[in-house]
This record gives C-alpha cells, structure tokens and sequence, in this order.
C-alpha cells in the first residue's frame, strides 16, 4: 500500500448508491468494482441500448472471473442484482456520489457535469475520471464546484488498486474525504493530489509511452524488441505498445497533447506515429487494431 494520506480531519459524507455515466471500457470496469464491492450502481448512457451494451460488458468480465474460480456464481448474482442501466442521466437522481467516465473532451465533460448539477441532490459529490483535462474547468461547469472532485481510475478498472484522489482549490474538504473513504471500500489503495495535468501517474507514464514510439519510429526498432525489453529484461507487467493499445491510441494521444501543451516542453510533443494512427482509426484493443491486430475480447 502506499502510504496514507491524512484526510485533513474531515468527515466523508456517506455514500449509499452510485451512478456512473458512460458506456465505455472505463465505465464499464468502474460499474463492476462498484457492484462488486457491495453499492447499488447505476449506468447511466446516451442511449438504453448503450446502458444495456455497458451490463453486458460488466456481465462478461464476471463470468470471466467466475470461470477463472475467481468469483463465486452467487457473488456474481449478487452483483448483477445492485446494477442498473438507463439511457439518461435523470436515473442518477437519488445517487450519493455519481462518477462521470464519458470521453475526454472538456466540452463534452462540462455539459455532463452541468446536467449532473441540475438533476442530482444537494450534497452528491461529482467525481470526473478524467485523465488529464482540468478538473476546475469541469467544475466550474455547475454552481457547486466544492462538491466536484477528480477519481483517475486505471485500465483494467478490475485489476489495477490505484486511484489518484485530485482535488481543485475550491473542493470542500469533506467531498476529499469521501473520494478517499469510498476508494478504501472498494479495497483500492487512494492517492491524493493536486489539479496538475496527468496527476501523478500519466505524468509520468505518457511521457515514456511517447519516448518508445518515437524511438520505433527513429531508429526502427521492431515493437516487439521494445515491448520484450521492457517486459522480459525489466520487469514491467506489459510492454509499452502493449499498454499503449490497451489505453487506447486516441486516449494516449489526447493525454500527450495535454502535456505538451501545458508543460511548455517541445521534447513532450506526440510522436508523429501516435498521431498517424489515431488519424487511421487504429485505436487500439477496442477497435481491434492499434499498433497491433487484436482479436474480440
Ligand atoms: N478485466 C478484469 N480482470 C482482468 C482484466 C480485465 N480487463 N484483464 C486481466 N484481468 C485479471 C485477470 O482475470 C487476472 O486476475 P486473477 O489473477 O485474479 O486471475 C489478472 O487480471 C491478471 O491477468 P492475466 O494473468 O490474464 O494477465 P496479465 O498477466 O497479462 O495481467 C494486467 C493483466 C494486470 C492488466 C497487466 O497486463 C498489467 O498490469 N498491465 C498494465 C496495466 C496498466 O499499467 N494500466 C494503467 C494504464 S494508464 C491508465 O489507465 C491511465 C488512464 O488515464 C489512461
């Protein structure tokens, strides 16, 4: 674990039923490690269709576990029981805590947010996952930023402990509290940090993401060289074209963007490869083709 951090004293409110919005692989993972650790959760997407798509996912990803011997079958019962779908966001309503995982667009998040605003009680605390938009921009997008915080869940939701707990000027420090108490629950280990581009992690990571494609492309080094020295000799759980596929190209790319951008440092500019496959549409794992081919999950 790493080590705690103080909560400045203050109380976390308390937090009964979930809501997250999206329909995507982050708002899918995060509806399961909610169910899974005992909420009921809500999903809230564009469309009932796309609400029905996320349970889906969120089923599939149990049986996997299941099977696995990782999950009992009544356990997964249990689960699929506490979550629910619907294709606006009016379902969050009666939500203690709603978690916006859409894309990363800040217009996109803004308009989310001050929807979330309008329609959720006094006192629900807004949670954005985003990856490297500023938070206070997001919050500034309802009357009630105190309440807006940022919860940076990692991909595979379901695997990874960590979660950076970021927090703008304006956020009451009982909504902090409640980000680090809730993330606890779920039996993930909270970082708490400031409103700075890439938080903690992305900070650091994208960078070195950008570095292996530039230097693929440069010194036309084979992927597969790259991945296995820093998997086989180093020790890293995945290569970095690995994980870069596992983000998400389009993602990384807006992340890199971000950086570069308010790091003021030309060495941080997207590799001209990342930018080229965005463009071709090869994302990743979710479009079947990134840097590598990808059969359906
Ligand atoms: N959903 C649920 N569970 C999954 C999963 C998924 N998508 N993928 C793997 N798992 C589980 C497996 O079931 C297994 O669980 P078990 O040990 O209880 O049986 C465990 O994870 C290990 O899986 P495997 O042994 O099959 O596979 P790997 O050894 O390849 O490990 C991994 C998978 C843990 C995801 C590993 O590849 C890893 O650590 N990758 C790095 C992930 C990472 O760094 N993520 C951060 C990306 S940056 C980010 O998200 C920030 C954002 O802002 C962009």
């Amino acid at each position: 674990d790493p080590p705690r951090e103080p909560d400045d004293g203050a109380t976390a409110r308390q937090v009964t039923k979930v809501g997250v919005v999206g329909a995507g692989t982050m708002a899918a993972g995060i509806a399961e490690v909610f169910a899974r650790a005992g909420y009921p959760t809500a999903v809230a997407a564009r469309t009932d269709e796309r609400a029905t798509t996320t349970l889906s996912t969120v089923e599939k990803s149990l049986s996997r576990a299941v099977h696995r011997g990782k999950l009992v079958g009544e356990d997964m019962d249990r689960a699929m029981a506490r979550l629910s779908g619907a294709g606006e966001l009016g379902a969050l309503h009666d939500c203690d805590l709603v978690i916006e995982a859409v894309t990363e667009e800040l217009t996109v998040k803004r308009s989310v947010f001050a929807e979330l605003d309008k329609l959720t009680r006094s006192g629900t605390v807004l949670a954005t996952t985003t990856s490297s938009l500023p938070v206070l921009q997001i919050a500034t997008a309802t009357a009630r930023p105190e309440d807006v915080v940022a919860m940076h869940f990692f991909n595979p939701a379901p695997v990874m402990k960590l979660v950076e707990v970021a927090h703008t000027p304006l956020t009451s420090d009982d909504v902090v509290a409640t980000a680090l108490a809730v993330t606890r629950s779920l039996g993930r280990c909270p970082v708490r940090c400031g409103d700075r581009t890439g938080f903690i992690v992305n900070a650091l990571l994208f960078p070195y993401l950008n570095r292996a494609v530039n230097l693929a492309q440069r010194l036309h080094v084979g992927l597969d060289v790259v991945d296995s020295v820093m998997t086989g000799a180093y020790g890293h759980p995945v290569g970095p074209f690995q994980l870069l596929d596992m983000v998400g190209l389009d993602v990384s790319l807006a992340i890199q963007e971000r950086l570069h951008e308010t790091c003021h440092d030309p060495g941080l500019a997207p590799a001209e490869y990342l930018s080229d496959f965005v463009a071709a549409g090869y994302l990743g794992r979710k479009s079947g083709r990134g840097f590598r081919v990808h059969q359906p999950a």
